[in-house]
């Protein structure tokens, strides 16, 4: 399967809020998009990866953030975040502003609901990592980056990293 292109900071596609998906119809080519998808998140070490990130205005993202060091495949097509609790400040970072990291105050714990690749309703709580991910994958489904949420000091030395870096990311 074809490692895609991962769209960067600035274009319009990771700027749109995403409309919600019609699972019937996405899934003739849903099988071969989330292999592309995966294959794309591996190469580029990330732990999730939402639509948008491959030039797809779609509700659809994949999460991986190997609890205890092996896989665990999430598929989340039409994500609601159900609740939110606590807060915690730790270091984010995104595919689509590579190298560049900055702490972010997130809801230390989520549930999630999102239809799997089968179509099938799921629910899940997540803490750390996991809650963190579901959190930046859900906000690119929105059309917003970890930066857009950032506190404005942070924010203007994020956006000076990235007038420098994308000279790099070509
Ligand atoms: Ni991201």
């Amino acid at each position: 399967m074809p490692v895609l292109r991962i769209t960067k900071h600035g274009e319009r596609v990771l700027k749109t809020a995403c409309p919600p998906a019609d699972f019937e119809g996405l899934k003739p080519e849903l099988p071969a998009l989330l292999k592309s998808m995966w294959a794309t998140m591996n190469a580029a070490r990330g732990v999730g990866l939402a639509a948008p990130q491959v030039g797809r205005s779609l509700r659809l993202a994949i999460i991986d953030v190997r609890p205890e060091g092996k896989s665990e495949r999430l598929v989340l097509i039409n994500p609601e975040i159900l609740s939110r609790e606590g807060e915690l400040n730790d270091e984010e970072g995104c595919l689509s502003l590579p190298g560049i990291y900055s702490k972010l105050k997130r809801a230390a714990k989520v549930r999630v609901r999102a239809l799997d690749e089968n179509g099938k309703v799921w629910e899940r709580v997540g803490e750390g990592l996991l809650a963190r991910a579901f959190q930046h994958e859900i906000d690119h489904l929105d059309g917003k980056l970890y930066v857009d949420r950032l506190p404005f000091e942070d924010r203007l030395r994020v956006l000076d990293a990235v007038r420098e870096a994308k000279v790099r990311w070509g």
